[in-house]
C-alpha cells in the first residue's frame, strides 16, 4: 500500500501533535505544513524535518500530491481551507468544532460529497477507549438505550485565557455534544442553556445546558472553566450514561500518575496524546491512523460521522441562543 500523503495547516498547540501523530504512524508522509507565523512553521519544519512549509495555505493546497489535509486552525476560520482542500481532490479532517456556523458545517459536507472525498470531524473521544466502551455497552445491550446522560468537562482558568476566543458551548461542550448524538442515535429536540460570565469575557466561564432527545432520552451538560491552575488538574471530567438496562459511567479526574515537583502537582493525561518511546499514543494517532487506514485502502470512514458533527453545531448555536435570551429552544 502507497503511503498516504499529508499536509496540516494550523501549527499551534494542537496542529503540532497533529504533526507528530502523523509522524509516528509508519503508513504516512507528512510532507508539507503550513503556519501564518513564519517562526512557528519554521521551528515545526526544523523540528520534524518537513520540507514543504508555506505561510499561506492557497499555495499548500494548490499541490496535486497531497492526499489528506488536517485543517487546525483557530475555530473560526476551518471553512476556506476545508472547501479549497476538498476541491483539489483531498481529503480532510477538519478539528473540532467545524466551524461556529451551521451554514459552512453543511457546506463543507456538500463540497466533500460533491468531490467524492472525504471530510471527518475533530472528534477524538470516539477513539478514547473509555468513551468507544460505553458505546458499545450501548450498541450490545449490554447497558441498554441511553435514558439519561450526564457529561462533565472542566478545564483551568488558564485555559481560559487563550480559549475564551470562542463560546464555550463550541470549544468545550461540542466534545459531549458529539458523544452524547452518538450514543442516543437520535436528534435533539430542545435546548435549554444557563451561562455564568465570572470573569467577564465573551464566553461564559460556566455552561450548563439540559437536552431532550427525540429518543426520550435527557442530557445534562457542564462545562466550565473554573480548575484553578494551581490544582495541577489539566482535565477534570466526568460521564454517567443511564441506559434502560444498565449504567456506565467513569472520571477522568486523574490518569493514575501523579508529579510532584517544585512546580507543584501535575496529573498528566495518557489517553489522548503522549510521545513514548519515540513515538506516540492515544486517541489522537488512533483517529489519525483509522482515517489514513480508509483512505489507504477505499473504506469509508464510517466510524466518524460529520452528520453528527453538524447537528452538534445546530446544537451548540440552540445552546449558545438559550444562554444568552434564557429561552428554550426547539429544534
Ligand atoms: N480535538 C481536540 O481535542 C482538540 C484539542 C485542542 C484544540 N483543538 C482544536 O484545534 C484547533 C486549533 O487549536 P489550537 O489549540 O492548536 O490553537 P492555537 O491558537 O494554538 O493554534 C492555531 C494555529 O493556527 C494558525 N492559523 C490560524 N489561521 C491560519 C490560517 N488561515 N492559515 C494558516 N495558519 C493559521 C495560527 O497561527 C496558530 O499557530 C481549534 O479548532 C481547536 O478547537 C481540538
Amino acid at each position: 500500500m502507497a503511503k498516504v500523503k499529508v499536509a496540516v495547516i494550523g501549527l499551534g498547540s494542537w496542529g503540532e501533535c497533529h504533526v507528530e501523530a502523523y509522524r509516528s504512524i509508519p503508513s504516512v508522509d507528512v510532507i508539507a505544513i503550513c503556519d501564518t507565523r513564519e517562526q512557528q512553521l519554521k521551528e515545526v519544519g526544523d523540528r520534524y524535518g518537513i520540507e514543504g512549509r508555506y505561510t499561506d495555505s492557497r499555495e499548500l493546497l494548490q499541490r496535486s500530491d497531497i492526499d489528506l489535509v488536517s485543517v487546525v486552525t483557530f475555530e473560526e476560520n476551518h471553512l476556506a481551507s476545508t472547501l479549497q482542500a476538498l476541491g483539489s481532490g483531498m481529503h480532510v479532517l477538519v478539528e473540532k468544532p467545524v466551524s461556529t456556523k451551521l451554514h459552512e458545517a453543511e457546506a463543507m459536507l456538500e463540497s466533500a460529497s460533491r468531490h467524492k472525498r472525504h471530510v471527518v470531524p475533530g472528534h477524538l473521544l470516539r477513539f478514547d477507549p473509555r468513551y468507544a466502551e460505553i458505546h458499545r455497552a450501548i450498541q450490545t445491550g449490554q447497558i441498554g438505550q441511553p435514558q439519561s446522560m450526564y457529561f462533565k468537562r472542566a478545564r483551568t482558568k488558564g485555559m481560559f485565557e487563550i480559549y475564551n476566543r470562542t463560546h464555550t458551548a463550541y470549544l468545550s461542550t461540542v466534545h459531549d455534544l458529539d458523544l452524547a448524538i452518538w450514543y442516543a442515535a437520535s436528534r435533539v429536540k430542545t435546548v435549554k442553556a444557563i451561562g455564568n460570565w465570572v470573569t467577564g469575557a465573551e464566553s461564559p466561564d460556566i455552561l450548563w445546558a439540559l437536552l431532550e432527545f427525540e429518543s426520550g432520552a435527557v442530557a445534562c451538560f457542564n462545562s466550565n472553566w473554573m480548575t484553578p491552575d494551581e490544582a495541577g488538574i489539566v482535565m477534570n471530567d466526568s460521564i454517567e450514561v443511564i441506559g434502560s438496562q444498565g449504567t456506565a459511567q467513569f472520571d477522568n479526574r486523574s490518569s493514575g500518575l501523579e508529579l510532584w515537583n517544585q512546580t507543584g502537582r501535575q496529573t498528566p493525561d495518557l489517553n489522548i496524546h503522549r510521545v513514548m518511546n519515540g513515538s506516540t499514543a492515544g486517541a489522537l494517532r488512533d483517529q489519525l491512523q483509522y482515517l489514513c487506514e480508509c483512505i489507504g485502502t477505499g473504506r469509508d470512514p464510517v466510524y466518524t460521522s460529520f452528520t453528527d458533527a453538524i447537528h452538534g453545531i445546530e446544537v451548540a448555536n440552540a445552546i449558545v441562543q438559550s444562554a444568552a435570551t434564557g429561552k428554550d429552544i426547539v429544534l
